[in-house]
């Protein structure tokens, strides 16, 4: 369905998938919308049974369901094809962890461009898809005919922050500084970015470019924290320098083989939010979302 097609309608539905039930409820609450009930199961292949229950002939369906690992991948599939069925009025699709962003580009021939694959089949069957901080902004092209929208949740990690007392936001490169100058703003503290120097075989310096992290409270702030181990080097690095107290915070906890074990033990604090539902999070992205929905 294209975009201009899309009857306005007042009535919302919010479909949550099984990885993104708390945000969807939430999302739910912020619109004012209905939330439709979804049953999951498991095939005893571990294929996916799903079925949405409610009437949502006429509605406006906004589906919520993170796209990692795999299998939500294959479930927000089957959400879209079981929504595109019962006669609704417009869908819009929510992935709040974008997964396979990373992906962006072949190095060898042969590859597949993933995230490109990934925005293609999305955008077979939704007029609208939104995710938050994706990690490369050029993945949004790919929704060919869909009203696609990268949400920040920068406010978010940057409230929430300032209630804890962030003295300092630090970006682990130079590549997301503008992200760590974000969170900083609304925390009201100073930014800078590690730069990396390779010492010797073994050893690699992370300093902050400009700042002295003496004494201070420090947050780190990454857009995706998988393995963990760039933000394990940079809180080891900041502790040798002074760091009075290190908080890790990222808006996607993949949290990837024992991640959040690994950071606890080099870290005061380990946060994240809900694009993808685990232990760490401590932030909701609905409003964000909600704000984004209602403005288009
Ligand atoms: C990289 O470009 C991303 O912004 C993250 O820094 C990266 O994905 C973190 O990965 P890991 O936690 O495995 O070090």
């Amino acid at each position: 369905m294209r975009t201009d097609d899309v009857p306005s309608t007042d009535s919302m539905q919010v479909v949550g998938g099984s990885a993104s039930r708390s945000l969807a409820k939430e999302l739910a609450g912020q619109l004012g919308a209905g939330l439709a009930h979804v049953e999951v199961a498991r095939f005893p292949d571990d294929e996916c049974y799903l079925r949405i229950e409610g009437d949502l002939a006429g509605e406006e369906v906004v589906i919520v369901q993170t796209t990692c690992p795999d299998r939500n991948i294959i479930e927000l599939l089957l959400l879209q094809d079981a929504v595109a069925d019962l006669g609704m009025a417009s869908v819009t699709t929510v992935a709040p962890y974008f997964g396979y962003a990373r992906q962006d580009k072949k190095f060898n021939e042969g590859e597949p461009v993933s995230a490109r694959a990934l925005a293609r089949a999305i955008s077979a069957t939704t007029d609208r898809f939104l995710t938050v901080d994706v990690h490369a902004a050029s993945v949004m092209s790919w929704f060919e005919g869909v009203d696609a929208h990268n949400v920040s949740g920068h406010a978010e990690i940057g409230g929430f922050l300032r209630e804890q007392g962030a003295e300092l936001v630090l970006s682990p490169d130079e590549g997301r500084r503008d992200n760590a100058e974000h969170v900083a703003e609304v925390v009201g503290c100073d930014s800078d970015f590690l730069v990396k120097e390779r010492l010797n075989g073994e050893t690699v310096m992370m300093t902050p470019k400009s700042l002295d992290v003496s004494g201070r409270k420090v947050a780190i702030v990454d857009d995706i924290i998988s393995t963990g181990g760039t933000i394990v080097r940079a809180a080891e690095q900041l502790r040798n320098q002074g760091a009075n107290e290190i908080t890790a915070v990222c808006t996607h906890g993949v949290f990837a083989g024992g991640a959040i074990a690994k950071l606890r033990a080099v870290c005061d604090e380990v946060y994240s939010t809900d694009t993808i539902e685990n232990p760490t999070t401590a932030m909701t992205v609905a409003s964000q979302i909600a704000r984004t929905i209602q403005e288009r």
